[in-house]
Parts: C-alpha cells; structure tokens; sequence
C-alpha cells in the first residue's frame, strides 16, 4: 500500500490487519458479558495471539464499559507488543468524548465511529434525511480526529445503503480525516458476491479510496460471515473484523479462527498474511467458553470438539496412513494435543508453575498456592491428572478475584432414602459464615444453603455440568445463570466434586451479578 496508516505506517500489499471484536460486538450478545478482570484476561490473550487492533468495548455505553476500556488501554495497552485499542461511538459528542477518553492511555489507540446510512435506519431509526447524516458523518469523523490519529467511521447496514450514497459517505468521511472505511453487513443479509460488488465498487468509485484501509464486519444471519469476510478480501479488502467463536449479536459475528485457517489453509485462493499466531487459537477460544459461560458446539470448525476427530473407520484408517488423507490442517497449528499426563501427587510447586506456563498461565503467587493446594487435593483424589484438568483448575481459580463471596467447604448427605442436606461454608466480605439445609436432591440443598447465607431474589434459568476429561472420577465443570430483574450472569465452577463444581459455579454467578448491580443500566447501543 502506497500510504501511511498512522497505527501501522507503510503496510506490504498482502497484508490483512485482523481486528478484535470479541469484547466489543462479542460481548454485546445476551449472556456474553465479562466483567473487567476478565475482559483483561481476554485482553491479554488476544494480544499475544496477535491480534492488530482490539475494539475494547463502547465506553458510553456504561460506566462499566468505560471503565473496562479505561482498564484495558492503561494495562495491555502499554505493552510492547500491545494491538491499537478501540473504543466504539456513536456520532454525538458525548460518544466521541467518552471513547476519546477510555483509549487516552494508549500509545496506539483508534476511535470508531457508527452511523446508519440504509434507508431503512436512516427513516425509522435516526429519522434523519440523508443530507443531514452526510453531514454528521463529517462532522463526527472531524471531532475524533481532535483526539486521535486513527479513526474508522463505518457506514452501518452499509449492504444495504443506496450505492451512490453509499460512495458519497465513504468519500466524505475519507475527506473529514477516517483512516479505515468500514461496510458493515449489520444484519447478516449479504452473498459473497454483494461484498465483491460493494468493495469494488467504493474502490472504483470514491476518491480517496487507496489511502484508506477498506474494511469488512459480517454477521452471520445466514451462515455466511466467513464467506463474505473471503469475498471481501479477494475485493481489496485490507481489514476483517471478528469475534473468538464467532460470538455476537444474534447469530454472531465471522469467527476470526475460521477466516484466519481459511486464508490459511487456502493462500492460493486468498494470497495474504497476518500476524495471528495460530498456535494460540484454542487456548483463546476455550477461555472465552470458561469465561462466558458457553461452550461452542462440537462440530464447530477449528475449535469444536469433533474438528479433528475421526469416527468413521475408513477416515480412521486413511489419517492414520497419511492425515494429508482427511486432514486440511494439522490439529497442533490451532494448539489441538494430544491429552498428556501431568503430575502426580509427589510433584513440586516449581514443576507445576512451568506446567501451567507451558499451558499459557502465568500467574501470580497468591494464585499459585491456591492453585497448586487444589491441584494436590486434585491428585489425591483422581487417579490421572490430565492437561485439561489443569486448565479447568485454574481457570475456576483466576476467576474468583476480587470475589465478595467465596466458597469455603461443603459437608452433604443425599441419597434416595433421605431429603438432601448441606452443610456450608462460605466466606462473605472476609467472615466465614455456616448454613445448613435441606433440599429436593443436592443441589437443591445446596443453592438453598448459599440463599440462607446470602438471601438474594435472583432466579435460576439455566443449570448444565459436563466432565472435563473422560472417566468416572473426570472433574465436573458447571455452568449456572442467574436472573435478577432483567440482568442476567453466567458463573462456572470446576471440582471433582460434581456438586461442590455447582455451588462454586452458583457463588462465582453470584458475585457477577453483586458486580452488575453496580453497574449503571447500559444506554441504547443505536446511532
Ligand atoms: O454490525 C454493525 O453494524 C456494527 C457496527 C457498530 C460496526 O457492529
Ligand atoms: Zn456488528
């Protein structure tokens, strides 16, 4: 590329810039939200997986979303190797101000910005003639850039804007001083062949187009996300923006695993690179799961239990011979291994600090010992300690900071000839309190022993457990959410003890929720 983009300078031609939108467009989705330690968790994660640019969220949004952008810029954004962290605004000033202000820490920082430009929105939604949003488009583009040299304005439902308007937008937010132009298909609407049509058109079309990079954002309504982003790409697109898992609003966004293996596996059809290190992808996506809450499906490409599995005898046999024979990718250039043995009962603080570096934890002292006392617990009581069961361990256990509420012990007697008791243990703002309880079978006993400690009004809508590894004595990792007036959490947990992986996942929801109920109610997100 000819120009200079202010974030990355002088770009070779066949280089994509891969932007983040996991915490952004990600967690907007219903039961995707994170709370700030475990947006910086992310944030770390995506940063050494190498992402270009990080949407870090939509700071007017809510003081919580401010304040994990604020949080992200002053910590990963200080990194060395720190991606450009971008806060997302709508056209007013108050927008604008507030992101200006959350990514300020930053070296390398961008402001986006998002206005309607489809006739639909721009008569129902902003109920603005397009004369007056041309011009708000200048204007806000005109504003950001006070604040910041690297400003995207992306013309939203722009697959579904006039063409002409479409280009006079793109021209007049190039003039007022965007550095990256992006047409967002918001509604997941558009075939490949509308994005080649798009981006060669704006391309053909607007003055100014070569000293910007040309951007794609797909939703995937129709299961074409992936697709569109390709087709963008092979049109002159020069950014894709993406989530971890495809998570987003409705049926997600493109799944950055999935474009970043397409470019990979196929460069002879798509001739670019990036900085991705695919080595990390799998750590990074089951993160997410562990955090939000949600698994993905087994069949989901790259990531998905089954991607790599091979039932049938004749696929078994042919990989087997040669995986070239079934196998487009190698399972280990996503971080798929094979499941290996830890340590035993008789291994050492420093053997089990370089395992969990070697499994991409680097964790504090504090957490150490926590989780090096659970991993003893852990191998007294199971005969083999997998890889996997590390990983669920700590995760259970970098989850609980800052926690209120915190699991302590957890005495129970169930069986079918009795009503199920609890006896509990938890510790709330530092005093460790006692409840006993009954219950229809022991779960129930146990979420009615946490309400005794911490009378709450939160609804239980969702309860699943699954085993981290295989086996009769496999942890059991536990998903809840809980409801309270509108606001929803999701909370995990992980134990040998099925029951125990339940109270901690409840204790862990609950301590999300005390977090949101703080947390101010979260503006409109429309232009
Ligand atoms: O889908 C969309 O239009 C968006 C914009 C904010 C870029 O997410
Ligand atoms: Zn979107």
């Amino acid at each position: 590329m000819s120009f200079e983009h202010p974030s990355f300078g002088k770009l070779d031609d066949n280089r994509i810039i891969i932007f983040d939108t996991t915490l952004r467009d990600g967690e907007q989705s219903p039961g995707f939200s994170m709370n700030i330690a475990e947006k910086i968790r992310m944030a770390e994660a995506l940063t050494e997986l190498g992402v270009d640019v990080m949407e870090a969220g939509f700071p007017i949004a809510s003081p919580g979303d401010f304040e994990s952008v604020k949080a992200i810029a002053e910590s990963v954004g200080q990194r060395d190797d720190s991606p450009v962290i971008c806060g997302l605004a709508r056209t007013g000033r108050d927008d604008i101000l507030r992101a200006a202000e959350a990514v300020k820490a930053a070296p390398r920082k961008r402001i986006h910005i998002f206005l309607s430009t489809s006739p639909l929105h721009m008569k129902y939604k902003l109920r603005m003639e397009p004369d007056d949003v041309l011009q708000l488009a200048v204007d806000s583009v005109t504003l950001a850039r006070q604040f910041v040299d690297d400003v995207e304005w992306s013309a939203e439902d722009g697959t579904r804007t006039d063409p002409d308007f479409l280009c006079r937008c793109v021209e007049a937010a190039i003039q007022a001083g965007a550095t990256t132009i992006n047409i967002p298909d918001t509604v997941g609407y558009a075939l490949p062949e509308d994005m080649r049509r798009i981006f060669t058109m704006i391309r053909e079309r607007v003055p100014g187009a070569d000293n910007v990079i040309l951007s794609t954002h797909n939703h995937n309504d129709l299961g074409l996300a992936v697709a569109n982003t390709l087709a963008a790409i092979q049109a002159g697109v020069r950014q894709i923006e993406a989530t971890i898992n495809g998570i987003g609003e409705r049926a997600g966004n493109a799944s950055l695993e999935e474009a970043i293996m397409a470019i990979r596996t196929r460069n002879d059809a798509v001739p670019f690179k990036n900085n991705i290190v695919s080595e990390h992808i799998l750590r990074v996506s089951k993160m997410l799961a562990t955090i939000t809450g949600f698994d993905v499906q087994p069949n989901k490409a790259i990531v998905g239990r089954n991607a790599f599995a091979h039932e049938a005898g004749i696929h078994q046999d042919g990989v087997l011979k040669h995986a070239g024979t079934y196998e487009i990718m190698l399972p280990e250039s996503v971080g798929w291994q094979k499941s290996s043995l830890v340590m035993g009962k008789h291994s050492g603080r420093a053997a089990f600090r370089d395992k969990l570096k070697t499994l991409g934890y680097v964790i504090g002292d504090n957490k150490l010992n926590d989780a090096f006392r659970r991993f003893k617990d852990l191998a007294d009581r199971k005969k083999v300690v997998f890889d996997e069961d590390l990983v669920a361990l700590v995760d259970d256990e970098v989850m609980r900071d800052h926690e209120r509420i915190r699991f302590v012990s957890l005495d129970l007697h169930a069986g079918s000839k009795h009503p199920a008791k609890a006896v509990m243990e938890l510790e709330v703002d530092g005093v460790v309190k006692t409840a006993t309880s009954s219950g229809n079978g022991p779960v129930d006993a146990t979420f009615n022993a946490i309400q005794q400690i911490f009378p709450h009004q939160a609804n239980l809508v969702l309860f699943s457990i699954g085993a981290v590894t295989e086996g009769t004595d496999a942890q059991a990792k536990t998903s809840v959410r809980l409801e309270e007036a509108g606001k929803m959490v999701d909370g995990q947990g992980a134990d040998a003890d099925t029951i125990v992986s339940a109270a901690r996942a409840y204790v862990h929801a609950l301590n999300k929720l005390l977090v949101k109920r703080l947390r101010t109610e979260p503006a409109a997100l429309s232009a």
